[in-house]
Parts: structure tokens; C-alpha cells; sequence
């Protein structure tokens, strides 16, 4: 049997959830105005969370030599604190509808990973309401 690559199993994640998020009646405008978003930011995600998901389920990093600003790509978007928080409702309502074809402890690992980043954000660049 062919084993399965961590980067097969939550890539078609990651771009649902970006699907989810252009067309979304909240979010979706920061998404859409990025005409690159699909095509340059979203392989720079899958990387982001690869590195983040291995090093979480403790295995060997195989790109963790690629550094994320998460300030300089967030810090001028003045999210409001309830975007941050349906950024976190979209990603875990993927990953839950995902997660029969997901090992379970990578599952967990996501989400609490997920809850960690919005309480970040939240922290750190939410502006208003
Ligand atoms: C409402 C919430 C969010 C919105 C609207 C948003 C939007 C964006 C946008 C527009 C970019 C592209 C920036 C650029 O032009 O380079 C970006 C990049 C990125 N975002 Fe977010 N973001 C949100 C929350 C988050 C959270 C919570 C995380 C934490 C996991 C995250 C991780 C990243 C990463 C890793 C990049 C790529 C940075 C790079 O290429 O260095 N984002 N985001």
C-alpha cells in the first residue's frame, strides 16, 4: 500500500477552506481583493501549515528553514476581532467536515492549533468589534 504524505492530506483542506473564505459574506472582501492570493499566498499557507502541524505531531521538519511574518502580512489588514473569530468558525467547520479521511490525532492537533492562532490574532491584531 502507498503511504500517504502529510502535505495529500491537509492541502485539499487548506483549499477548501480558502474557497470558503473568498466567498464568504464576512471575510470574503480581503480574499477577493488579493488577485494573487490563489496562486502565490495559498502554496506559502500550505507550507505554513505543514511546518506548524509537523512540528505539533512531532515529526521531522522538512521545510522548516522558510520563516512566516504573520505581522507584516496581518498587521495593515485592521481585522476586526469577530473576522478573526469567523476565520476560526470557517477553518474548524472544514475541518470537521474533512475528518473521516483524516488520521484523528492530526484532527485534534488542528484544531487546537486553529483555537491557538485566533486567540493570537485576537491579541495581537484585532481593531474593533
Ligand atoms: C480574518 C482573518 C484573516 C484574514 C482576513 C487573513 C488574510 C490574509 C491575507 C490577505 C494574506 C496575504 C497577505 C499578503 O498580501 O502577503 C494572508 C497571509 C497569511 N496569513 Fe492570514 N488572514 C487571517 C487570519 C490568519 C490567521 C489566524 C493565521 C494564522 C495561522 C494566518 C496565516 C497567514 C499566513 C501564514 C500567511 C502567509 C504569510 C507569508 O506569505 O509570509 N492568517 N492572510
Amino acid at each position: 500500500m502507498e503511504s500517504v504524505t502529510i502535505p495529500q492530506l491537509i492541502n485539499p483542506v487548506i483549499e477548501k477552506f480558502y474557497r470558503k473564505c473568498q466567498d464568504d459574506f464576512l471575510i470574503g472582501y480581503y480574499f477577493q481583493r488579493q488577485l494573487h492570493f490563489f496562486d502565490q499566498i495559498l502554496p506559502q499557507l500550505k507550507i505554513f501549515w505543514l511546518c506548524d502541524l509537523e512540528k505539533q505531531l512531532g515529526f521531522a521538519i522538512s521545510l522548516s528553514t522558510k520563516q512566516f511574518n504573520l505581522n507584516q502580512a496581518h498587521q495593515n489588514l485592521k481585522l476586526k476581532r469577530g473576522e478573526i473569530g469567523r476565520w476560526a468558525v470557517l477553518f474548524l467547520e472544514t475541518l470537521n467536515e474533512e475528518k473521516a479521511r483524516l488520521p484523528h490525532s492530526l484532527v485534534i492537533a488542528w484544531e487546537k492549533r486553529i483555537v491557538f492562532y485566533r486567540n493570537l490574532f485576537w491579541k495581537k491584531f484585532s481593531s474593533a468589534k
